[in-house]
Protein backbone atom coordinates (compact mmCIF):
# COMPACT_ATOMS: atom_id res chain seq x y z
CA UNK A 1 0.00 0.00 0.00
CA UNK A 2 1.82 3.36 -0.84
CA UNK A 3 0.94 6.34 0.97
CA UNK A 4 0.77 9.75 -0.63
CA UNK A 5 1.40 13.07 1.79
CA UNK A 6 0.87 16.39 0.76
CA UNK A 7 2.46 19.40 2.39
CA UNK A 8 0.55 21.01 5.33
CA UNK A 9 -1.64 23.86 4.55
CA UNK A 10 -2.06 22.21 0.83
CA UNK A 11 -5.89 23.78 -0.75
CA UNK A 12 -8.19 20.78 -1.20
CA UNK A 13 -10.86 22.67 -3.05
CA UNK A 14 -13.83 22.91 -4.96
CA UNK A 15 -15.15 25.49 -7.64
CA UNK A 16 -17.72 26.68 -9.74
CA UNK A 17 -18.80 29.78 -11.54
CA UNK A 18 -21.37 32.20 -10.55
CA UNK A 19 -23.79 31.71 -14.07
CA UNK A 20 -23.50 27.95 -13.59
CA UNK A 21 -24.74 27.91 -9.92
CA UNK A 22 -26.81 31.18 -8.94
CA UNK A 23 -29.42 31.11 -11.45
CA UNK A 24 -30.47 34.47 -13.15
CA UNK A 25 -32.15 35.60 -9.94
CA UNK A 26 -33.58 38.52 -12.07
CA UNK A 27 -34.97 40.23 -8.95
CA UNK A 28 -32.32 41.59 -7.20
CA UNK A 29 -31.26 43.75 -10.32
CA UNK A 30 -29.10 41.76 -12.38
CA UNK A 31 -28.43 42.59 -15.74
CA UNK A 32 -28.69 40.06 -18.62
CA UNK A 33 -25.61 38.22 -19.69
CA UNK A 34 -24.78 36.68 -22.86
CA UNK A 35 -26.26 33.36 -21.59
CA UNK A 36 -29.53 35.16 -20.67
CA UNK A 37 -29.76 36.56 -24.06
CA UNK A 38 -28.83 33.46 -26.20
CA UNK A 39 -31.22 31.34 -24.12
CA UNK A 40 -34.08 33.99 -24.88
CA UNK A 41 -33.11 33.56 -28.48
CA UNK A 42 -32.93 30.40 -28.79
CA UNK A 43 -33.30 27.80 -26.37
CA UNK A 44 -32.97 24.62 -28.53
CA UNK A 45 -29.43 25.49 -28.74
CA UNK A 46 -29.11 24.06 -25.05
CA UNK A 47 -29.02 20.64 -24.10
CA UNK A 48 -32.81 19.17 -24.00
CA UNK A 49 -33.43 23.06 -23.92
CA UNK A 50 -32.38 23.93 -20.71
CA UNK A 51 -30.68 27.06 -20.04
CA UNK A 52 -28.98 29.22 -16.96
CA UNK A 53 -32.10 29.66 -15.16
CA UNK A 54 -32.44 25.86 -13.96
CA UNK A 55 -29.12 25.67 -11.13
CA UNK A 56 -28.55 24.08 -7.75
CA UNK A 57 -29.58 27.53 -6.66
CA UNK A 58 -26.76 28.99 -5.18
CA UNK A 59 -28.32 32.25 -4.84
CA UNK A 60 -30.97 31.48 -2.03
CA UNK A 61 -29.28 28.36 -1.03
CA UNK A 62 -25.51 29.50 -0.50
CA UNK A 63 -25.71 28.73 3.42
CA UNK A 64 -26.51 25.06 3.06
CA UNK A 65 -24.29 24.51 0.03
CA UNK A 66 -21.20 25.82 2.21
CA UNK A 67 -22.00 23.94 5.15
CA UNK A 68 -22.21 21.08 3.12
CA UNK A 69 -18.93 21.38 1.00
CA UNK A 70 -17.33 21.82 4.13
CA UNK A 71 -18.42 18.40 5.06
CA UNK A 72 -16.37 17.46 2.01
CA UNK A 73 -13.57 18.59 3.26
CA UNK A 74 -13.46 21.32 1.12
CA UNK A 75 -10.85 24.19 2.77
CA UNK A 76 -11.18 26.78 -0.38
CA UNK A 77 -13.79 27.27 -2.91
CA UNK A 78 -13.29 29.65 -6.29
CA UNK A 79 -16.42 30.88 -7.99
CA UNK A 80 -16.94 33.98 -10.24
CA UNK A 81 -18.50 37.18 -9.42
CA UNK A 82 -20.84 38.05 -11.98
CA UNK A 83 -20.39 41.45 -13.86
CA UNK A 84 -23.60 41.96 -14.86
CA UNK A 85 -25.05 41.59 -11.33
CA UNK A 86 -22.11 43.94 -9.96
CA UNK A 87 -22.26 46.45 -12.35
CA UNK A 88 -25.63 47.57 -14.01
CA UNK A 89 -25.48 49.75 -17.32
CA UNK A 90 -21.92 50.41 -18.95
CA UNK A 91 -21.98 54.44 -16.69
CA UNK A 92 -20.68 51.89 -14.15
CA UNK A 93 -23.53 51.99 -11.17
CA UNK A 94 -23.01 49.69 -8.98
CA UNK A 95 -25.49 47.29 -7.67
CA UNK A 96 -25.44 47.38 -4.23
CA UNK A 97 -27.75 44.22 -3.62
CA UNK A 98 -25.34 42.19 -6.17
CA UNK A 99 -22.66 43.25 -3.68
CA UNK A 100 -24.05 42.34 -0.86
CA UNK A 101 -24.99 39.13 -2.24
CA UNK A 102 -21.02 38.41 -2.71
CA UNK A 103 -20.45 40.06 0.91
CA UNK A 104 -22.90 36.65 2.39
CA UNK A 105 -21.48 34.08 0.35
CA UNK A 106 -17.92 35.18 1.45
CA UNK A 107 -18.86 35.50 4.77
CA UNK A 108 -20.35 32.00 5.26
CA UNK A 109 -17.37 30.58 3.69
CA UNK A 110 -14.98 32.23 6.13
CA UNK A 111 -17.54 31.56 8.54
CA UNK A 112 -17.24 27.06 7.73
CA UNK A 113 -13.10 27.49 7.40
CA UNK A 114 -13.19 27.48 3.72
CA UNK A 115 -10.86 30.19 1.38
CA UNK A 116 -12.85 32.01 -0.88
CA UNK A 117 -10.65 32.56 -4.33
CA UNK A 118 -12.78 34.94 -6.48
CA UNK A 119 -12.29 35.25 -10.17
CA UNK A 120 -13.67 38.20 -12.00
CA UNK A 121 -15.07 36.58 -15.15
CA UNK A 122 -15.72 33.16 -15.93
CA UNK A 123 -17.43 33.13 -19.55
CA UNK A 124 -19.95 35.92 -18.54
CA UNK A 125 -20.29 39.55 -20.94
CA UNK A 126 -22.79 41.97 -19.80
CA UNK A 127 -25.43 42.20 -22.50
CA UNK A 128 -25.01 46.32 -22.47
CA UNK A 129 -21.22 45.68 -23.15
CA UNK A 130 -21.73 42.68 -25.93
CA UNK A 131 -24.22 45.10 -27.76
CA UNK A 132 -20.86 47.37 -27.94
CA UNK A 133 -19.03 44.22 -29.27
CA UNK A 134 -18.22 42.67 -26.22
CA UNK A 135 -13.85 41.88 -26.13
CA UNK A 136 -13.78 43.35 -29.77
CA UNK A 137 -14.05 46.41 -28.20
CA UNK A 138 -11.67 48.20 -26.44
CA UNK A 139 -14.33 50.49 -24.17
CA UNK A 140 -14.55 47.20 -22.78
CA UNK A 141 -11.54 46.32 -21.69
CA UNK A 142 -11.07 49.85 -19.80
CA UNK A 143 -14.56 48.60 -18.47
CA UNK A 144 -13.84 45.28 -17.26
CA UNK A 145 -10.30 46.86 -15.16
CA UNK A 146 -13.06 49.35 -14.03
CA UNK A 147 -15.28 46.44 -12.56
CA UNK A 148 -12.12 45.11 -11.23
CA UNK A 149 -11.12 48.11 -9.07
CA UNK A 150 -14.93 48.27 -7.41
CA UNK A 151 -14.78 44.38 -6.72
CA UNK A 152 -11.16 45.12 -4.94
CA UNK A 153 -12.53 47.65 -3.29
CA UNK A 154 -15.66 45.83 -1.55
CA UNK A 155 -14.15 42.50 -1.13
CA UNK A 156 -10.18 42.07 -0.69
CA UNK A 157 -9.96 42.82 2.67
CA UNK A 158 -11.50 39.54 3.01
CA UNK A 159 -10.07 37.64 -0.03
CA UNK A 160 -6.52 36.73 -0.59
CA UNK A 161 -6.27 35.21 -3.84
CA UNK A 162 -7.65 36.92 -6.74
CA UNK A 163 -8.33 34.78 -10.55
CA UNK A 164 -8.72 37.53 -13.67
CA UNK A 165 -10.14 35.24 -15.82
CA UNK A 166 -11.23 31.29 -15.83
CA UNK A 167 -9.82 29.95 -19.36
CA UNK A 168 -9.71 33.07 -21.32
CA UNK A 169 -9.38 31.34 -24.29
CA UNK A 170 -12.44 29.57 -24.44
CA UNK A 171 -14.12 33.22 -25.73
CA UNK A 172 -12.09 33.23 -28.64
CA UNK A 173 -11.97 29.75 -29.19
CA UNK A 174 -15.57 28.64 -28.68
CA UNK A 175 -17.26 31.99 -29.48
CA UNK A 176 -14.99 33.29 -32.83
CA UNK A 177 -14.07 29.79 -34.10
CA UNK A 178 -15.69 26.88 -33.28
CA UNK A 179 -19.57 28.52 -32.86
CA UNK A 180 -20.11 27.12 -29.49
CA UNK A 181 -20.72 30.09 -27.74
CA UNK A 182 -22.13 33.43 -27.57
CA UNK A 183 -21.66 35.36 -30.15
CA UNK A 184 -21.28 32.25 -32.47
CA UNK A 185 -18.52 33.96 -35.05
CA UNK A 186 -16.23 32.26 -36.96
CA UNK A 187 -13.49 34.66 -38.16
CA UNK A 188 -10.04 33.64 -37.19
CA UNK A 189 -8.85 37.52 -37.23
CA UNK A 190 -11.78 38.59 -34.80
CA UNK A 191 -10.65 35.28 -32.35
CA UNK A 192 -6.97 36.94 -32.04
CA UNK A 193 -8.03 40.41 -31.58
CA UNK A 194 -10.72 38.84 -28.83
CA UNK A 195 -8.20 37.17 -27.09
CA UNK A 196 -5.70 40.45 -27.28
CA UNK A 197 -8.04 42.51 -25.81
CA UNK A 198 -8.91 39.95 -22.96
CA UNK A 199 -5.26 39.46 -22.18
CA UNK A 200 -5.29 42.94 -21.80
CA UNK A 201 -8.51 43.14 -19.61
CA UNK A 202 -6.20 40.81 -17.32
CA UNK A 203 -3.59 42.40 -17.08
CA UNK A 204 -5.11 46.03 -16.57
CA UNK A 205 -6.41 44.10 -13.80
CA UNK A 206 -3.30 42.51 -12.35
CA UNK A 207 -1.89 46.13 -12.61
CA UNK A 208 -5.01 47.84 -10.37
CA UNK A 209 -4.76 44.80 -7.68
CA UNK A 210 -1.03 46.23 -7.50
CA UNK A 211 -2.35 50.12 -7.29
CA UNK A 212 -4.74 49.53 -5.04
CA UNK A 213 -2.45 48.14 -2.61
CA UNK A 214 -4.76 44.79 -2.13
CA UNK A 215 -1.94 42.47 -0.10
CA UNK A 216 -3.18 39.11 -1.55
CA UNK A 217 -2.26 37.93 -4.58
CA UNK A 218 -3.88 37.84 -8.26
CA UNK A 219 -3.37 35.18 -10.86
CA UNK A 220 -5.41 33.63 -14.24
CA UNK A 221 -6.80 30.20 -14.38
CA UNK A 222 -5.78 28.70 -17.98
CA UNK A 223 -7.37 25.44 -19.11
CA UNK A 224 -3.55 23.59 -20.23
CA UNK A 225 -4.05 20.93 -22.63
CA UNK A 226 -0.79 19.67 -22.82
CA UNK A 227 -0.07 18.61 -27.05
CA UNK A 228 0.80 15.49 -28.34
CA UNK A 229 1.52 14.56 -31.89
CA UNK A 230 1.19 11.14 -33.08
CA UNK A 231 4.27 10.89 -34.61
CA UNK A 232 7.25 12.12 -32.55
CA UNK A 233 9.46 11.14 -35.19
CA UNK A 234 7.88 12.86 -37.77
CA UNK A 235 8.88 16.59 -38.11
CA UNK A 236 5.42 17.77 -39.77
CA UNK A 237 3.60 16.19 -36.74
CA UNK A 238 6.01 17.93 -34.13
CA UNK A 239 5.23 21.24 -35.92
CA UNK A 240 1.53 20.70 -35.72
CA UNK A 241 1.93 19.89 -31.88
CA UNK A 242 3.96 22.94 -31.63
CA UNK A 243 1.23 25.28 -33.46
CA UNK A 244 -1.35 24.11 -31.91
CA UNK A 245 0.15 24.85 -28.35
CA UNK A 246 1.04 28.07 -29.40
CA UNK A 247 -2.67 29.41 -30.23
CA UNK A 248 -4.28 27.05 -27.58
CA UNK A 249 -1.62 27.17 -23.92
CA UNK A 250 1.07 29.97 -25.03
CA UNK A 251 -1.49 32.44 -26.29
CA UNK A 252 -2.21 33.25 -22.82
CA UNK A 253 0.34 31.50 -20.95
CA UNK A 254 3.49 33.22 -22.05
CA UNK A 255 1.94 37.04 -21.67
CA UNK A 256 0.11 36.22 -18.21
CA UNK A 257 3.61 34.46 -17.02
CA UNK A 258 6.61 36.03 -19.03
CA UNK A 259 4.49 39.53 -20.09
CA UNK A 260 5.39 38.60 -23.84
CA UNK A 261 3.40 36.72 -26.57
CA UNK A 262 5.62 33.80 -28.40
CA UNK A 263 7.70 35.37 -31.41
CA UNK A 264 6.41 32.79 -33.23
CA UNK A 265 2.59 33.02 -32.65
CA UNK A 266 2.83 36.49 -33.34
CA UNK A 267 4.63 35.62 -36.72
CA UNK A 268 2.18 33.21 -37.59
CA UNK A 269 -0.84 35.88 -37.01
CA UNK A 270 1.28 38.47 -39.47
CA UNK A 271 1.74 35.62 -42.18
CA UNK A 272 -2.29 35.86 -41.66
CA UNK A 273 -2.90 39.20 -41.74
CA UNK A 274 -4.22 38.46 -37.93
CA UNK A 275 -2.32 40.35 -35.81
CA UNK A 276 -4.87 42.45 -33.55
CA UNK A 277 -5.10 46.64 -33.01
CA UNK A 278 -2.47 47.38 -30.47
CA UNK A 279 -0.36 49.98 -29.38
CA UNK A 280 3.32 50.03 -27.81
CA UNK A 281 1.93 51.08 -24.33
CA UNK A 282 -0.69 48.97 -23.96
CA UNK A 283 2.27 46.11 -24.49
CA UNK A 284 4.14 47.59 -21.90
CA UNK A 285 1.20 46.98 -19.23
CA UNK A 286 0.78 43.35 -20.53
CA UNK A 287 5.08 43.66 -20.01
CA UNK A 288 4.53 44.89 -16.71
CA UNK A 289 2.07 43.10 -15.02
CA UNK A 290 2.67 39.36 -14.61
CA UNK A 291 0.63 37.42 -12.32
CA UNK A 292 1.19 35.99 -8.99
CA UNK A 293 0.34 32.63 -9.68
CA UNK A 294 -1.12 30.21 -12.46
CA UNK A 295 -4.62 28.38 -11.85
CA UNK A 296 -4.77 25.11 -14.16
CA UNK A 297 -8.04 23.54 -15.41
CA UNK A 298 -6.80 20.00 -16.75
CA UNK A 299 -9.34 17.80 -18.10
CA UNK A 300 -7.98 15.89 -21.24
CA UNK A 301 -4.88 16.17 -23.71
CA UNK A 302 -5.09 18.01 -27.31
CA UNK A 303 -3.80 15.11 -29.65
CA UNK A 304 -2.82 16.36 -33.22
CA UNK A 305 -1.04 15.38 -36.33
CA UNK A 306 -0.07 17.49 -39.42
CA UNK A 307 -2.74 18.79 -41.83
CA UNK A 308 -3.11 16.09 -45.01
CA UNK A 309 -5.14 18.44 -47.27
CA UNK A 310 -4.79 22.43 -46.73
CA UNK A 311 -8.41 23.68 -44.81
CA UNK A 312 -11.23 24.73 -47.00
CA UNK A 313 -12.05 28.37 -45.36
CA UNK A 314 -12.55 31.23 -46.39
CA UNK A 315 -11.18 33.08 -43.17
CA UNK A 316 -8.16 32.03 -41.08
CA UNK A 317 -8.49 29.51 -38.90
CA UNK A 318 -5.52 27.90 -36.43
CA UNK A 319 -6.77 24.80 -38.12
CA UNK A 320 -4.40 25.57 -40.60
CA UNK A 321 -1.68 24.06 -38.88
CA UNK A 322 -3.26 20.79 -37.45
CA UNK A 323 -5.91 18.21 -37.34
CA UNK A 324 -7.30 16.49 -34.69
CA UNK A 325 -7.48 12.78 -33.81
CA UNK A 326 -8.24 9.91 -31.31
CA UNK A 327 -5.68 7.50 -30.18
CA UNK A 328 -6.80 4.11 -30.57
CA UNK A 329 -7.52 2.35 -26.95
CA UNK A 330 -7.18 5.84 -25.66
CA UNK A 331 -9.38 6.04 -22.24
CA UNK A 332 -12.18 7.73 -22.53
CA UNK A 333 -15.19 9.38 -20.23
CA UNK A 334 -17.64 8.51 -22.55
CA UNK A 335 -20.65 10.68 -20.78
CA UNK A 336 -18.65 14.07 -21.72
CA UNK A 337 -16.43 12.79 -24.51
CA UNK A 338 -13.32 13.34 -23.39
CA UNK A 339 -10.12 11.07 -23.48
CA UNK A 340 -8.61 10.52 -19.81
CA UNK A 341 -4.89 10.98 -19.51
CA UNK A 342 -3.55 11.45 -15.77
CA UNK A 343 -0.12 12.18 -17.00
CA UNK A 344 -1.04 15.16 -18.71
CA UNK A 345 -1.18 16.61 -15.29
CA UNK A 346 2.34 16.08 -14.69
CA UNK A 347 3.41 17.20 -17.74
CA UNK A 348 1.97 20.21 -17.45
CA UNK A 349 3.56 20.63 -14.03
CA UNK A 350 7.23 19.81 -15.57
CA UNK A 351 6.41 22.26 -18.50
CA UNK A 352 6.12 25.08 -15.94
CA UNK A 353 8.69 24.26 -13.41
CA UNK A 354 11.12 23.79 -16.68
CA UNK A 355 10.03 26.32 -18.94
CA UNK A 356 7.92 29.07 -16.88
CA UNK A 357 10.23 29.68 -14.08
CA UNK A 358 8.41 27.18 -11.55
CA UNK A 359 5.57 29.91 -10.81
CA UNK A 360 3.19 28.86 -7.78
CA UNK A 361 0.30 26.92 -9.67
CA UNK A 362 -2.73 24.96 -8.41
CA UNK A 363 -5.07 22.97 -9.95
CA UNK A 364 -8.32 24.93 -10.48
CA UNK A 365 -10.56 22.13 -11.75
CA UNK A 366 -10.07 18.35 -12.38
CA UNK A 367 -13.02 16.23 -12.16
CA UNK A 368 -15.51 13.70 -13.70
CA UNK A 369 -18.51 13.92 -15.60
CA UNK A 370 -21.06 11.40 -15.80
CA UNK A 371 -24.23 10.76 -17.52
CA UNK A 372 -27.02 9.25 -15.80
CA UNK A 373 -26.09 9.09 -12.29
CA UNK A 374 -29.10 8.10 -10.90
CA UNK A 375 -28.67 4.41 -11.98
CA UNK A 376 -25.88 4.22 -9.14
CA UNK A 377 -27.84 5.15 -6.18
CA UNK A 378 -27.97 2.74 -3.40
CA UNK A 379 -30.76 1.78 -1.41
CA UNK A 380 -30.53 4.84 1.12
CA UNK A 381 -31.01 7.15 -2.00
CA UNK A 382 -26.81 7.30 -2.29
CA UNK A 383 -25.04 7.72 -5.53
CA UNK A 384 -22.14 5.17 -5.35
CA UNK A 385 -19.39 6.84 -7.35
CA UNK A 386 -16.54 4.84 -6.94
CA UNK A 387 -15.28 5.76 -10.51
CA UNK A 388 -14.84 9.33 -9.20
CA UNK A 389 -13.02 8.22 -6.75
CA UNK A 390 -10.81 6.70 -8.87
CA UNK A 391 -10.79 9.51 -11.24
CA UNK A 392 -9.28 11.91 -9.14
CA UNK A 393 -6.88 9.26 -7.37
CA UNK A 394 -5.35 8.32 -10.88
CA UNK A 395 -4.76 12.50 -11.21
CA UNK A 396 -3.17 13.58 -7.54
CA UNK A 397 -0.52 10.55 -7.99
CA UNK A 398 0.87 11.91 -10.84
CA UNK A 399 0.32 15.24 -9.39
CA UNK A 400 2.35 14.01 -6.06
CA UNK A 401 5.20 12.55 -8.60
CA UNK A 402 5.38 16.63 -9.99
CA UNK A 403 5.89 17.74 -6.45
CA UNK A 404 8.64 15.30 -5.44
CA UNK A 405 10.24 16.70 -8.57
CA UNK A 406 10.38 20.00 -7.59
CA UNK A 407 6.92 21.22 -9.06
CA UNK A 408 5.67 24.26 -7.07
CA UNK A 409 2.03 23.08 -6.55
CA UNK A 410 -0.08 24.82 -3.64
CA UNK A 411 -3.72 23.29 -3.96
CA UNK A 412 -5.84 20.80 -5.86
CA UNK A 413 -9.76 21.96 -6.65
CA UNK A 414 -12.11 19.46 -7.99
CA UNK A 415 -15.10 20.75 -10.67
CA UNK A 416 -17.48 20.48 -9.22
CA UNK A 417 -18.39 20.29 -5.16
CA UNK A 418 -22.10 19.99 -5.94
CA UNK A 419 -23.58 19.32 -10.02
CA UNK A 420 -23.61 22.21 -11.44
CA UNK A 421 -25.23 23.56 -15.51
CA UNK A 422 -23.15 23.09 -18.18
CA UNK A 423 -22.43 25.41 -20.70
CA UNK A 424 -22.85 23.03 -23.59
CA UNK A 425 -24.97 19.93 -21.49
CA UNK A 426 -26.78 21.83 -18.71
CA UNK A 427 -27.65 18.94 -16.48
CA UNK A 428 -26.21 15.84 -18.83
CA UNK A 429 -22.75 15.28 -16.85
CA UNK A 430 -22.87 15.36 -13.28
CA UNK A 431 -19.55 16.55 -10.89
CA UNK A 432 -20.44 17.32 -7.73
CA UNK A 433 -19.57 15.14 -4.41
CA UNK A 434 -22.89 16.71 -3.56
CA UNK A 435 -25.84 15.44 -5.76
CA UNK A 436 -28.28 18.13 -6.93
CA UNK A 437 -31.76 16.73 -7.36
CA UNK A 438 -33.09 19.01 -10.32
CA UNK A 439 -36.80 17.75 -10.25
CA UNK A 440 -36.95 18.24 -6.61
CA UNK A 441 -36.58 21.63 -6.08
CA UNK A 442 -32.55 21.38 -6.11
CA UNK A 443 -32.51 19.28 -3.16
CA UNK A 444 -28.21 18.51 -2.43
CA UNK A 445 -27.51 15.17 -0.88
CA UNK A 446 -23.88 13.29 -0.22
CA UNK A 447 -22.61 11.22 -2.90
CA UNK A 448 -20.38 8.29 -1.55
CA UNK A 449 -16.68 10.07 -2.98
CA UNK A 450 -17.50 12.91 -0.35
CA UNK A 451 -16.87 11.09 2.81
CA UNK A 452 -13.34 10.05 0.68
CA UNK A 453 -12.47 13.46 -0.04
CA UNK A 454 -13.07 14.55 3.12
CA UNK A 455 -10.68 12.01 4.75
CA UNK A 456 -7.79 13.07 2.27
CA UNK A 457 -8.51 16.72 3.09
CA UNK A 458 -8.16 15.66 6.92
CA UNK A 459 -5.23 13.93 6.32
CA UNK A 460 -3.06 15.76 3.66
CA UNK A 461 -2.51 11.88 2.39
CA UNK A 462 -4.33 9.48 0.61
CA UNK A 463 -3.42 5.70 -0.39
CA UNK A 464 -4.06 3.14 -2.61
C1 LIG B 1 -14.24 23.92 -17.51
C2 LIG B 1 -15.04 25.18 -17.25
O1 LIG B 1 -13.57 24.02 -18.71
O2 LIG B 1 -14.95 22.72 -17.66
C3 LIG B 1 -16.35 24.93 -16.51
O3 LIG B 1 -14.28 26.13 -16.57
C4 LIG B 1 -17.04 23.71 -17.09
O4 LIG B 1 -17.13 26.08 -16.57
C5 LIG B 1 -16.11 22.51 -16.87
O5 LIG B 1 -18.30 23.47 -16.58
C6 LIG B 1 -16.69 21.16 -17.28
O6 LIG B 1 -17.08 21.16 -18.63
P1 LIG B 1 -18.55 20.78 -19.07
O7 LIG B 1 -18.62 21.21 -20.49
O8 LIG B 1 -18.67 19.32 -18.91
O9 LIG B 1 -19.47 21.54 -18.18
Amino acid sequence: MKEYQFKEGFLWGGACSAVQCEGRSPEDGKQDNIWDQWYREDPGAFYQGVGPEVTSDFYHNYEQLIKMMRECGITSFRTSLQWARIISDRDGAVNRKGIGFYHRVIDALLDNGIEPILCLNHFDMPMYWMEKGGFECRETVDAFAAFARVCYGEFSGKVRRWVTFNEPVITPEQGYLYLHHYPLVQDGRRAAQVAYYIQLASSMAVEAYRQMGCSGQIGIVLNLTPTYCRDPEDERDRQAAYAADLFFNRSFLDPSVKGEYPADLVRILEENQAVPVHTEQELETIRRNTVDYLGVNYYHPRRVVHRSRPLESDTFMPDRYFEYYTPENCRMNKSRGWEIYEKGLYDIGINIRDHYGNIPWMVTENGMGVQDEEQFLNEEGMVEDSYRVEFIKDHLRRLHKAIEEGCNCFGYHMWCPFDSWSWSNAYKNRYGFIRIDINDHARPSFKRSAAWFRRVSDGNRFTD
